[in-house]
């Protein structure tokens, strides 16, 4: 009989990911004039394949917890919990039948870094009721670009029942960076909390805050649902982005509140079909797609989509920013239905990106192609409410503005093919 349950699940299962990722094949957009169809976005169920596989699963088989209490993790927020926590995770992962990793509720467990490292049997659940607590102590990273890491795991929910939180502690590490203290030398810090090479995972009502540095890492995952989460750090933080993507498909980000020092929402290389709705977004960098095209590398970044999102005194609104010298593309991006309450460049393409001391002047640039700006109006808080700084030999090519209204700036546009519809202020 336990058999014949595994093959029908098998079965579910494979069923689930074809229908995900027949879905996905095509990036699907009109490529004339810069016009999207946009029913060829992304499309995840709205609670997603993982979450229809789960309720089959309890209904066919037990699920099993195993909860970190029970393998002597203390949770008074002072004693180390990390071995507890590595012991509770073996026997979670390598447990059979649907099984849930349990941080409890009401107690602050203190963790070094921790990698917890698929593949599992059948880990589904990642639930964090409790809040976890980062060492501050820079000894107590061995990996020095990392807090926390899930890594390896395909169909996971990582649940943080509206009560749990990742706390970075990040304080000590904003301190030491060269960003605030010009006399220190410029060193790494560990992001908070990466998603790594993660196959079909939810991530929902979770709080992350105070990352050492990056608050929530997406990397190299595919087929990923991230809804109610808040992120908080103060505005002054320095690189606290607060959901970092990066070489990762087919992602959705919903109902979300970040409020983080660097970007909001950065994607990065290697991104493809991203859809961000409903995001608050405040104070922070805005929403980023780069940087792209970093030391001469090629970066590829398509099919985005941001539909329906709030900015309050961001630094940035929605941004493009490539570095010169880079190749590659950024094609079929969409930014619609956003409002800027009092942002800095609302609007903004900027392939003259630079970060460090000094950038030299190059030729070569990713190019930026068909980026639609529709129903964006709101108040900008500089001079330039719009600026496409487009590169000389790769123009910025089927730009289009689509009734946007943004008041308090101008537009300052070079290289740029731009067309208006409807009603658009301020004009190139
Ligand atoms: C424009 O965007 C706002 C959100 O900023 C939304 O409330 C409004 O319904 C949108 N208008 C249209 C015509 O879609």
């Amino acid at each position: 009989m336990a058999r014949l349950i595994a093959v029908f699940l098998c079965v579910l299962l494979m069923l689930s990911c074809c229908e995900a990722f027949s879905s996905y094949v095509d990036d699907g957009y009109g490529h004339e004039d810069g016009s999207f169809e946009s029913d060829s976005l992304l499309k995840l169920n709205n609670d997603d394949d993982v979450l229809t596989l789960k309720s089959s699963d309890k209904t066919t088989s037990q699920s099993s917890t195993v909860s970190v209490a029970n393998f002597g993790a203390k949770g008074d927020g002072k004693t180390d919990d990390t071995q507890a926590f590595k012991n509770a995770w073996k026997k979670a992962c390598s447990t059979n039948g649907v099984t849930n990793f349990l941080i409890p509720k009401g107690k602050t467990y203190l963790l070094k870094s921790t990698r917890f490292r698929g593949p599992c049997k059948s880990l589904r659940n990642f639930q964090i009721l409790g809040t976890l607590s980062a060492s501050t102590k820079r000894s107590d990273y061995k990996d020095k670009n990392h807090w926390l890491v899930i890594e390896d795991v395909n169909n996971l929910l990582v649940d943080g029942g509206s009560t749990g939180i990742i706390d970075g502690n990040g304080k000590i590490w904003w301190q030491n960076s060269c960003k605030i203290d010009r006399s220190k030398p410029c060193t790494k810090a560990p992001t908070a909390f990466t998603l790594y090479n993660l196959k079909s995972l939810n991530v929902k009502n979770l709080r992350v805050r105070n990352a050492q540095q990056i608050q929530i890492s997406i990397e190299k995952c595919n087929n990923v649902n991230v809804k109610n989460v808040e992120i908080t750090a103060p505005d002054d933080s320095p690189n606290t982005d607060g959901i970092h993507i990066t070489n990762t498909q087919n992602i959705r980000i919903s109902d979300s509140d970040i409020g983080t020092g660097d970007d909001c929402i950065s994607i990065e290389d290697g991104s493809q079909n991203v859809q961000i709705n409903d995001l608050n977004c405040g104070p922070g960098h805005g929403i980023s797609i780069g940087s792209l095209g970093d030391d001469n590398s090629k970066a590829y970044v398509s099919g985005i989509s941001v539909d329906g999102a709030k900015l309050s005194k961001t630094d940035n609104g929605v941004r493009i920013k490539t570095y010169q010298g880079g190749s590659g593309t950024a094609k079929n991006i969409k930014f619609q239905n956003i409002r800027m309450e009092n942002v800095k460049n609302p609007i903004i393409i900027d392939q003259n990106y630079c970060d460090k001391d000094k950038c030299e002047q190059q030729g070569s640039a990713v190019q930026v192609s068909n980026v639609v700006y529709k129903n964006i109006t709101g108040t900008s808080a500089t001079d330039v409410a719009i600026k496409f700084d487009c590169s000389k030999k790769y123009p910025c090519q089927g730009i289009v503005l689509s009734n946007v209204n943004i008041k308090g700036g101008s537009a300052s546009c070079k290289n740029a093919n731009v067309k208006d519809q409807g009603t658009v202020s301020p004009q190139c």
